[in-house]
């Protein structure tokens, strides 16, 4: 075979074949195809799309280029959540202890924060002594002790995907549904969970800017799940705004504690009730409004708080930040950043909002960076709110005051104030599963 080939007939808009898919994926992982022909290759799919087989051999063969999870020494269903990316999208930290707390097992492999978006496993290495790096042996002890470990990726796996993600996001091919869907989608199945609850976000922090192209992605996303034989469906949920008022790493650790105890904010609430709720029905415990039930219950009564707390002492992390939020370290600067104008708050730029987070220190401009886990911002303002000139709309921290200014020049202008309410936006806008796409 030769890769020339495989382009030129990718680039006529011909399917290619699961032996061809086999020796690219396979050759490349290698290191036997260069870049450049992979970057071709990328582009010529960006352009001719794939169909629908395509992708799902893509994503197993991607899945099977390293080591696949074998989740078999844990006991009882194994249910995972996977978000596509956002902006102070801190669900992971609430919903996972909520859906343990209520039996069904959480054995979840996370990333760290890509580009404007934040990652959980930075999240949670923000709490003082919490190992995200841990053997097999002691991951599948803490799932069955605590009902749940949250861990980041082993060196080994889907190694495919590390290749072809670094080449996308220097060749402007990251944008692209089947892209995107065997790129997640070969990480969950190589994670071993039984079913998987996928969180695709759309609006303007999220790769996915449009409903349909969200709805498309979750629908490839699901097909691909249920086609390796897992129990699978997704929700299309809002990310126009940033999720809750936190962004950065420790901020968004306590916004979640305050969630766990009734006390979080609205939407990021409703979000993670909705997504439990889907996490438990997979897991067999009952229809999805009961299901909802039960995990508003475990949030109200403590329980949830209790096993994130369990949790974190079991991965070697110091249990009195969960129960005292207050003693995480304060960033030594912070700054007030005033509306200019008296209307209502009728755009955010979400992605630029995690820019900011990124300028003051919470994520990464190159790979080897360090992160400041005190650094971020809260948003004192949401889409819809009223605002007087001089109203604070949010306030940065930063652990150097030079920081700040550029940060927040760039969060006013993340703003749109505009004169009149700006229309209600919908939390969940779809339901996507094996053969139905519900609209909220
Ligand atoms: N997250 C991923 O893991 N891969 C993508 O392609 C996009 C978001």
């Amino acid at each position: 075979m030769r890769m020339y080939d495989l382009i030129e007939k990718k680039k006529q808009g011909k399917a290619l074949t699961r032996q061809e898919i086999r020796w690219m994926v396979g050759g490349f992982v290698e290191g036997e195809i260069p870049d450049y022909q992979m970057a071709a290759m990328l582009m010529a799919v960006y352009f001719k799309g794939m169909e629908e087989q395509e992708i799902a051999d893509l994503t197993l063969e991607m899945a099977a280029s390293g080591d696949m999870a074998d989740l078999s020494g844990i006991e009882g269903v194994k249910v995972d959540k996977h978000s596509t990316g956002g902006v102070g999208d801190k669900t992971t930290l609430v919903i996972g202890p909520l859906v343990a707390a209520l039996g069904v097992k959480v054995a979840k492999m996370s990333g760290r924060g890509l580009g404007h978006t934040g990652g959980t496993i930075d999240k949670l290495e923000s709490i003082p002594g919490f190992e995200t790096a841990i053997p097999r042996e002691r991951f599948f002890r803490i799932v069955n002790d605590t009902g749940i470990a949250v861990i980041g990726q082993s060196g080994n796996m889907v190694p495919a995907d590390k290749k072809l993600y670094a080449l996308r996001d220097v060749t402007a091919t990251v944008d692209s549904i089947p892209l995107i869907a065997s790129s997640i989608m070969s990480k969950k199945l190589a994670a071993g969970s039984d079913g998987i609850v996928l969180d695709v976000k759309t609006g303007s922090g999220a790769f996915m800017k449009e409903l349909e192209d969200s709805i498309a992605l979750a629908r490839e996303m699901v097909a691909i799940g249920i086609a390796a034989g897992r129990r699978c469906c997704a929700l299309i949920t809002d990310m126009d705004v940033p999720l809750g008022s936190a962004v950065g790493n420790s901020l968004e650790v306590i916004e979640a504690i305050e969630t766990l105890k009734g006390n979080g904010p609205e939407d990021l609430t409703e979000i993670c009730l909705q997504l439990s709720a889907h996490m438990l029905h997979m897991g067999g415990k009952g229809e999805i409004d009961a299901c909802y039930d039960m995990a508003r219950e475990a949030l109200m009564d403590g329980r949830g708080l209790r096993t994130l707390a369990a949790m974190v002492k079991a991965q070697g992390g110091d249990p009195a930040y969960i129960l005292e939020p207050e003693r995480f370290e304060k960033a030594p600067f912070c700054l007030e950043v005033r509306a200019e104008e008296d209307g209502f708050i009728t755009h955010i730029d979400t992605a630029l909002c995690g820019i900011v987070s990124v300028i003051l220190g919470a994520g990464r401009s190159r790979k080897e960076d360090a992160i400041d886990y005190s650094a971020g911002l809260c948003l004192k303002k949401k889409y819809g709110d009223p605002v007087k000139k001089g109203d604070v709309i949010g306030v940065l921290y930063a652990s150097a005051k030079e920081l700040l200014g550029e940060a927040s020049k760039k969060l006013l202008s993340a703003y749109t104030i505009g004169s009149e309410a700006p229309p209600e936006k919908k939390l969940v806008y779809a339901r996507v599963t094996k053969d139905q796409i519900v609209r909220f």
